[in-house]
């Protein structure tokens, strides 16, 4: 079978690499791009050579503190949150269209910064933004209260509206930077909020094109506000800010609690999307044909950095050897390399710090008795000499308790356990044996079990013969337990970034 087409115009890389070279990417505050008021710039790697591509604005308190404001200024004048429902959903189409329209340049910068696959960057990237975006623009007209009948003696008219938060400060990772990016703002947006938008360090560029775009779509300036920066400063300023209504945030569990305990005495309302360490169920009745390469995507698509992602499999004893010879030979045949490259499959590890935490986890697991089946260490790319490869890795004589098995790992390593009969309460248990609960994959053709055990299962996402897949904009996203707070997309994603007020009337 031939690959698809490329739909990618990758003749635009080379100006872009110069450009980006040529000049350092600024702030977007208040409709304007600047530099940060310290005049500060960081380095933007490509991991997958590890070469400097490109500079980007540091933003810190000061920086914040302007782009913060900027966006309170919109909210209190009204031009975004009392426009028309109607207007904002077109302006965010507008948006859309754009995004869809210059995606090509976004999966290529994508690319370029996180290293994921190029073919992932442009549908999951890009064109996956721009449907989000419209998802989300469907929302503003559709929000409502309802009305009420309350029982004081008297007679009333009752009734909720549902208000826009406010000023939300929204706080992505690197994994999914640009897609991550556009939901939390589509959500907001679509609610009558404005926003400062802090991307992740390790992947600042897609961002500065957003900005692009958005001061292109006519929003009112303001809206949208986009600083570049590191976590330490630029994050945690815009989480202290007295302005910032809301923080709506996806990353890593301990950051999300450091989050919770600075928002402590303000009560800024919280939402977070953390980490996981979700289970994959394979019974013995499953469509192995299916499941195998379900559960092998399911951890080393992207490779493994997936809030999301499969890591602990649990097998039923019977077919244990089919499927872990199965995923053992898709792990070693994935093409690995720079996301450039058409072929590729899996790319590198985002950051140097990332490969040293998943390699760190590796070596433990070796030491408290795992065994690697396939995979384990670094793998050689013709071209990425200084890249951070790592192989498809997956691990026998894993078992709960591990460091390995306990903790998110954010890397292309599976650990497997086998279960011994289908009973459901001893699976269920197994498979909740996690302080995380974000989602888990069920393979088997007996639907009766499968949706039983969906119902023991303490995630926030369950698929059933589906594999891990992408998530869709009308699916609440987000998880029990440390997994984190309240959810993303869907009517709950948009209502998140609202506040219901019960207005009652004596007639
Ligand atoms: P992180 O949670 O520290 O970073 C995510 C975002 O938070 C970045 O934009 C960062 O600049 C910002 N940030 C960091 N510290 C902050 C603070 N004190 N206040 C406000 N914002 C702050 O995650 P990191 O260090 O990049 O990755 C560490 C681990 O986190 C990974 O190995 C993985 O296990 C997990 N992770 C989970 C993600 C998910 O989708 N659930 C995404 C990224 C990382
Ligand atoms: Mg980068």
């Amino acid at each position: 079978m031939s690959p698809p087409p490329m739909p990618v115009d990758t003749s635009l890389l080379p100006a872009l690499r110069a450009d980006l070279l040529a000049k350092p990417r600024q702030l977007f505050i208040g409709g304007e791009f600047v530099s940060a008021v310290s005049g500060e710039t960081f380095e933007v790697t490509d991991p997958a050579t590890g070469a400097v591509i490109g500079h980007a604005a540091s933003a810190d308190a000061a920086d914040i503190d302007l782009a913060v404001k900027a966006a309170s200024r919109c909210f209190e004048s009204g031009k975004w949150s009392n426009m028309a429902p109607a207007q904002r959903a077109r302006i965010m189409l507008r948006l859309a269209d754009l995004i869809e329209a210059n995606a090509s340049r976004i999966a290529l910068t994508e690319t370029l910064d996180n290293g994921m696959p190029l073919m992932m960057a442009f549908f999951g990237g890009g064109m996956g933004a721009a449907e989000a975006l419209r998802y989300f623009a469907g929302w503003c007209t559709k929000l409502n209260g309802e009305t009420f009948t309350p029982s004081n003696p008297g007679e009333w008219h009752a009734y909720t509206v549902r208000e826009p938060v406010g000023v939300v400060g929204a706080i992505v990772p690197w994994n999914f930077p640009f897609v991550m990016a556009v939901a939390k703002l589509g959500a907001s947006l679509a609610a009558g909020c404005t926003v400062v938008l802090k991307p992740a360090e390790q992947t600042p560029l897609s961002a500065v094109i957003l900005a692009e775009l958005v001061a292109e779509a006519g929003f009112p300036e303001g809206t949208i506000n986009i600083c570049t920066g590191f976590g330490k400063t630029a994050g945690a300023a815009l989480v202290a800010h007295p302005l910032v209504d809301k923080i709506s945030f996806t990353g890593s569990t301990v950051t999300g609690k450091s989050i919770v305990h600075a928002c402590a005495d303000s009560l800024k309302r919280v939402t977070l999307e953390l980490g996981g360490k979700s289970p994959v169920i394979i019974f013995a009745d499953a469509d192995l044909a299916k499941a195998i390469p379900g559960a092998a995507m399911g951890i080393f698509g992207n490779a493994g950095q997936v809030c999301a992602a499969g890591s602990r499999l649990f097998v039923h004893e019977s077919v244990r050897d089919e499927v872990l010879e199965g995923i053992s030979n898709m792990a070693r045949g994935l093409v690995v390399g720079n996301g450039m490259d058409p072929r590729t499959q899996m790319g590198p590890l985002v950051s140097d710090v990332q490969f040293a935490r998943v390699t760190g986890y590796l070596e433990s697991a070796l030491a408290e008795g795992a065994q690697v089946l396939v995979g384990g260490g670094k793998l050689d790319v013709e071209g990425g000499e200084g890249g951070n490869f790592l192989a498809p890795t997956v691990l026998t004589e894993t078992r709960a308790g591990m460091k390995a098995v306990e903790e998110e790992i954010f890397g292309p390593v599976l650990c497997t356990m086998t279960f011994g009969d289908d009973d459901l309460e001893a699976v269920a248990a197994a498979a909740n044996d996690t302080q995380y609960g974000l989602s888990s994959a069920i393979w088997t053709n007996n639907m009766s079990n499968g949706l039983k055990l969906a119902k023991r299962l303490k995630a926030g996402m369950v698929r059933i013969n589906g594999g891990m897949g992408g998530p869709d904009p009308a699916m609440p996203l987000g998880g029990f337990k440390q997994s984190g707070w309240g959810r993303e997309n869907g009517r709950q994603g948009v209502e998140a970034f609202t506040e219901i007020k019960s207005v009652t009337i004596n007639l």
